[in-house]
């Protein structure tokens, strides 16, 4: 068994019970909690420690189809105690192969003789060893099982004898809750309620169920969903992971789009018997109420469920619902989300129809009417409601979603829209629906969708600007999935449809993505073009967007060595460009600057933008535009030396990216890991990432920057001519240090151009190439660049070994430093190589390789002992995550590749 997770309050309280009994103060544990919270494991956990404090453990399990069964549970628990009796006696009518006495003839009289019989039998086992007897799920027990437990909890007080039942307070029938009363009365009783985890519980458990700690957003999604239940975590973490909507990228943990859909049928049939045993009304209250969900008012309710005795039912079923306010009213959930989920899948999509149609009416009836809850329910309702008026709502509900940016729910709407319209031969509002259709299509980054509407919706338009308009978005689309060529094709006839109409908004739109799509296949003279068009367009108009579009285009000019823009033009055109008021431009103009400033080694205007594109994304609430600036900046942590942050914020680009499918921000991420990975000597590892985000998305610029990080690969691995191969020989010096270090054969001419570029970075890189070694590692520093400073010093080292050893090893050993503290462990390698030659010592680092500081030693130890990440967490008190980040590391530093090899190493280390 799995260790136990969470749970020291409860384990202390039965402790302290379990020294009571052994004194021979005998007791009764309620173990009280709702289905899933985690009872039985507790109350198995207390036999287990019962057991080590020698007692002698019993254990029966009421259940819910034997409710009729006298006894049931009860002979279950004792039936290692009898041994088939020669006497006659008065357990024999309870146990088989026992000869019965005689009966007395009176029904009560015959009963106390037979719990007294009981009573003895336990007495008995007590005197020679302390004895715990557990029923589980009592709620479901007979009668008499209830009677003969409150008998032998009283009979218990004065003997080594602890009894201990489980059940769900919210099923505890009369007999349950007397029986509860009198022990409590008695003062026998110990109550210990079982509460849901709480979320580090949650955690642990996902932690231990999926073999390592995941990321929070899957963990936000679990705790959010379970509530801390322990059998749903459990439940819904395999769900996921077996409907593929929790899966591993870049060996993480990831969630895909659609992981906040359906309950598993295990959860529903949890709760069904409990369902199935309401009477047929207040089922239908409790339906009523999942349907209605957010709009489940008294109101609503006593619409939906007209002919009920709604306060009737509400009473009776409070152990099933909640009351909230909310708005001022009182509005009816369910006591845990999932039962309402669950009792929603089990409603056929017929039965649920004219609980949707009744909750729209009432909707429908208030003022102001809530336009998106109201199509949600019209959509569901099906034939339930008239098509022409479902069509208006829909219609209203695809319009409003779109307005708010929400995707899943704009597509729901429009697709049931467009359906509805073709049916009811409304071709006039086809086009439009497609629109909205696409828009949400996109915004949920389901591209292939948004490709195919656009694309129906520009054959469907008859307008000319409403063509272009149509195309235009067709081709961002098109950009979005990488499909650039048929992008640009649609850009053209785009501008085609618009001939000499005046459409100044459309044009520079159009000029907008030209310009994305031209700097992501690097086609310089075209960028030139466009952002001419775009100055033209501005000089004409005056609009700010143009002039804006135009500055930013003269910015990633700067890349490949045209002209140059000051930080403060950037900034003013941040400034002005703010002021449109839309998201999504604003961040793509903030990405255009991140590039160029990471292709120029400012680090700090990096960190500044990626801070305000995030900043814009979240205010606009749309997270998908975190991915890239994210992603982003996890590069420019890498190249800045923050190699722990880089790792991290690769992890969150990656998890947004697969939640939102932004596959550009996927491969970006997964470069950034890569990169990380390699420079880390996990070199197989680097590559699987390289090879995760080729499949996922490549363009000519994201690709390139692959295939540089796979020609460093390829060099760690001694594979020249892969490496040859792959190293690119044009285009603009995007992060120019990655270039150069794959390209060993640079003639002056590159160097030449390099200077062109008139920027620090670059005259860094040029100077280290030319030999001006000391120079060019200050000037890095000062970039605050220090893995580069470094590389640029030891290469200093290597030139001057032969004249110069002494200036040789002190330059070798500052760069050593700085690759010890980033584990770079290729070039820590190089450097003490190059040491050893010298007949320098190299300082040992102060963790030498292949030894760990003692955290990282005592991780090791309790992982090779086989307990479970979470375990490690709970016993060294560190989170998970930070336990997984240790053995990282510990991995990293031995060598290692799995938890058995890192058992394999302890011992043979300890030996
Ligand atoms: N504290 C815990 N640590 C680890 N696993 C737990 C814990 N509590 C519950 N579980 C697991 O969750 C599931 C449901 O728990 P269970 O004890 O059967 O719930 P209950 O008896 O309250 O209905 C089981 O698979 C159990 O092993
Ligand atoms: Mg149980």
């Amino acid at each position: 068994m799995a260790a136990l997770i969470g749970r020291e309050r409860e384990m202390a309280a039965i402790n302290e019970v379990l020294d009571e009994v052994a004194d021979g103060v005998g007791r009764v544990v309620a173990l009280a909690g709702e289905a899933g919270v985690g009872k039985s494991r507790l109350a198995m956990t207390l036999l287990d420690m019962a057991a080590r404090r020698g007692f002698r453990g019993l254990r029966g399990t009421a259940c819910a189809y034997q409710s009729d069964l006298s006894y049931a549970p009860v002979v279950e628990a004792l039936r290692p105690l009898i041994r088939a009796a020669a006497e006659p006696t008065d357990l024999g009518r309870l146990f088989g192969g026992m000869s019965t006495a005689p009966a007395l003839g009176d029904a009560g009289l015959e009963r106390t003789r037979l719990f007294e019989a009981i009573a003895s039998l336990v007495a008995d086992a007590a005197e020679q060893q302390p004895v715990v007897m557990l029923v589980d799920d009592v709620h479901w027990a007979d009668p008499s099982s209830l009677d003969v437990l409150h008998y032998l909890g009283r009979a218990a007080a004065h003997t080594k004898c602890l009894i201990v039942f489980t059940y769900r307070p919210s099923e505890a029938s009369a007999a349950v809750r007397a029986m509860l009363v009198s022990l409590r009365r008695g003062g026998w009783l110990v109550e210990v309620p079982v509460l849901p985890l709480s979320p580090v519980g949650v955690a642990a458990m996902v932690a231990e169920l999926l073999g390592d700690s995941p990321p929070t957003p899957v963990l936000e999604l679990l705790t959010d969903k379970s509530r801390g239940v322990a059998l749903f975590v459990k439940e819904l973490t395999l769900a996921l992971r077996e409907g593929g909507q929790l899966f591993r990228s870049a060996g993480r943990w990831v969630l895909g789009p659609d992981a906040a859909g359906a309950v598993p049928t295990s959860v529903v049939e949890l709760f069904e018997e409990r369902v199935d045993s309401l009477d047929a009304t207040d089922r239908a209250v409790l339906e009523a109420v999942s349907v209605c969900a957010d709009a489940a008012t008294a109101d609503v309710l006593g619409a939906v469920c007209s002919a009920i005795d709604l306060p009737g039912s509400l009473t009776r079923l409070r152990t099933f619902l909640i009351e909230d306010v909310a708005d001022g009213e009182v509005l009816y959930r369910t006591v845990h989300p999932l039962l309402a989920e669950a009792v929603y899948a089990r409603l056929t999509p017929s039965a649920r129809q004219p609980y949707h149609a009744a909750a729209a009416d009432a909707i429908a009836r208030r003022s102001p009417v809530a336009v998106s809850r109201l199509a949600h329910h019209v959509g569901l309702a099906g034939t339930a409601i008239e098509p022409a008026r479902a069509l208006e709502t829909l219609a209203a509900g695809a319009e409003h979603a779109v307005a708010r940016r929400a995707g899943d729910e704009g597509l729901q709407h429009a697709r049931a829209a467009l359906k509805l319209a073709k049916r009811l031969g409304r071709v006039d509002l086809v086009p439009q629906l497609l629109t909205w259709l696409a828009e949400s299509a996109s915004f949920t980054g389901r591209t292939d969708e948004a490709v195919a509407a656009w694309w129906d919706a520009a054959v469907d338009a008859t307008d000319p600007h409403e063509r272009a308009r149509c195309l235009m978005r067709l081709a961002q689309a098109e950009t979005d999935a990488g499909q650039l060529v048929e992008a640009q094709d649609h850009l053209i006839q785009a501008a085609d449809v618009l001939g000499d109409l005046d459409a100044t908004e459309l044009r520079i739109e159009i000029a907008q993505i030209a310009l994305v799509l031209h700097t992501r296949r690097d086609e310089l003279p075209a960028v030139l073009a466009e952002v001419a068009e775009l100055e033209r367009i501005g000089a004409c108009s005056g609009h700010p967007k143009a002039l804006a579009l135009a500055r930013y285009g003269r910015l990633e000019l700067t890349r490949y060595g045209v002209g140059t823009v000051e930080e403060s033009e950037v900034d003013e055109s941040i400034a002005e460009i703010t002021a449109l008021a839309d998201a999504e431009l604003v961040v793509t103009l903030h990405l255009i600057s991140i590039g160029t400033a990471l292709g120029r080694g400012e680090h700090a205007a990096v960190v500044r933008r990626v801070a305000l594109a995030i900043e814009r994304a979240r205010t606009a609430n749309l997270p998908m535009l975190e991915v890239l600036p994210t992603a982003f900046c996890a590069l420019a942590q890498f190249q800045a030396g923050a190699w722990d942050s880089a790792l991290a914020l690769a992890d969150r680009a990656l998890a947004l990216g697969h939640r939102f499918n932004v596959s550009r921000g996927i491969s970006l991420a997964l470069a950034a890991r890569a990169m990380v990975l390699l420079h880390r000597g996990d070199v197989a590892e680097a590559e699987s990432c390289l090879a995760e985000a080729s499949a996922n998305y490549r363009d000519r610029r994201l690709g390139r920057l692959l295939d540089v990080i796979a020609a460093q690969a390829a060099l760690a691995r001694d594979d020249r001519a892969t490496a040859a191969r792959l190293a690119p020989t044009t285009g603009p010096y995007a992060m120019p240090v990655l270039h150069l270090q794959v390209r060993a054969d640079l003639g002056d001419d590159v160097l030449d151009e390099l200077d062109k570029l008139g920027f620090p970075y670059a005259a860094a890189v040029a100077g280290w190439r030319r030999g001006l070694f000391t120079q060019a590692a200050d000037a890095l520093d000062s970039l605050g660049l220090p893995f580069d400073a470094a590389a640029c010093q030891l290469d200093r080292a290597n030139v001057v070994a032969a004249t110069d050893p002494d200036t040789a090893i002190a330059a070798a050993t500052r760069a050593l430093a700085v690759f010890d503290d980033l584990d770079a462990v290729a070039k820590s390698a190089q450097a003490r190589r190059l040491l050893r030659r010298l007949g320098a010592r190299p300082k040992p680092k102060d963790r030498p390789a292949g030894q760990l500081s003692a955290r990282e030693a005592e991780v090791a130890s309790l992982v090779a002992q086989g307990l479970s990440n979470a375990a490690v967490a709970k016993q060294l008190f560190l989170s998970p995550r930070t336990v997984t980040t240790h053995l990282e590391k510990i991995y990293r530093r031995l060598g290692l590749k799995s938890r058995q090899e890192l058992a394999r190493y302890i011992r043979s280390s300890n030996t």
